[in-house]
């Protein structure tokens, strides 16, 4: 459905995206995850036709913007990343004028309140809906016109996690009904793992790695994780080293950190021995299995959400 080959985009000095190819079936849910700047929202406003590529090839169902741009407009669905309404029209009142931009009846609009739960809220002024609302509202607009493809900036940043569970269901709900296809860009590393069978894992306008959930982790096969805070400051050059750590990241203050290692059960003695050692006592220790952000971690040596 979605073929993108060595896409480029600089803004002056700054390559946004940098060399990008993604291919993505029918059928299948994609997140883009990455750390703010990591290129997502160009990626996808270009996937989008809202932005246009410096080099490389885009094509939707095997069709270019540049001679089918018409065609293309029916076929997505999409939703940015900041959704400005007019905030002196109604919920119903938004829906009609997006409707009228597809000529679809009233009909249409009813099966969208329904679906993205805004029934109840009809008749309020869009400037007074919560902000789980708003993004029902945005979710709504994107589906109005039925699209097979559906592309979505951040659908539940900032929502509370009743209100994000509520943008899931729908999701999944249209996943079974209509096999739409979907990319979204997400910081949260939880709603790519439930929604999307591929994870596109973005950082400097490139793309660090890509697979299932499974196939990311077991790049890492068996990898735990040790999540420290100590009273004292100790340099990552300080930390015992064996065979088993794959990487570790101290904060520059030096009190905490994580240490990703292959055999918890034979680094963990050194560990404690070293903190021991140093004269340090530790304020707080988890060990727990690789997640996606850990993943991030060992490929960038930072943090997703930073
Ligand atoms: N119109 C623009 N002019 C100049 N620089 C831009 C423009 N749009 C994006 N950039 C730069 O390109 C890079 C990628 O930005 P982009 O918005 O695609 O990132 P993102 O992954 O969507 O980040 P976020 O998670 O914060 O939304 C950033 O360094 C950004 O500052
Ligand atoms: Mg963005």
């Amino acid at each position: 459905m979605i073929k993108v080959t060595n896409v480029h985009k600089n803004f002056k000095e700054v390559k946004a995206v940098n060399g990008i190819d993604l291919f993505i079936p029918k059928g299948e849910y994609a997140a883009l995850l990455g750390p703010n700047g990591a290129g997502k929202t160009t990626l996808v406003e270009m996937i989008e036709g809202l932005q246009h590529p410096d080099s490389g090839e885009i094509e939707i169902m095997g069709k270019g913007w540049k001679d089918h741009a018409e065609d293309l407009h029916h076929i997505i669905g999409l939703s940015l990343q900041e959704t400005r309404f007019i905030d002196k029209l109604t919920v119903l009142e938004t829906l009609k004028l997006f409707a009228s931009f597809y000529g679809l009846d009233k009909k249409r609009i009813l099966e969208i309140l329904e679906l993205v739960n805004l029934n109840e809220k009809r008749k309020s002024y869009v400037v007074n809906l919560s902000g789980g609302q708003r993004q029902r509202l945005a979710l709504g607009i994107a589906l109005l016109n039925t699209p097979e493809i559906l592309l979505l900036d951040e659908p539940t940043t900032g929502l509370d996690p009743t209100a994000r569970r509520e943008i899931w269901d729908i999701l999944m709900a249209l996943k079974t009904a209509n096999k739409t296809t979907m990319i979204l860009t997400t910081h949260y590393m939880d709603e790519a793992a439930y929604l999307c069978e591929k994870i596109v894992i973005m950082d400097k306008g490139q793309i660090l790695a890509e697979g299932t959930l499974e196939q990311l982790l077991s790049k890492y096969k068996q990898g735990e994780v040790i999540s420290f805070e100590t009273n004292g400051s100790i340099r990552e050059n300080q930390l015992p080293r064996n065979e088993k750590i794959i990487q570790s990241i101290i904060d520059p203050a030096g009190n905490k950190g994580e240490i990703i290692v292959g055999d918890l059960v034979s680094y963990l003695p050194l560990f404690l021995a070293f903190i021991k050692n140093q004269q340090l006592a530790l304020t707080s220790l988890e060990c727990r299995k690789m997640t996606l952000d850990d993943l991030f971690i060992a490929m960038t040596g930072r943090h997703l959400d930073q």
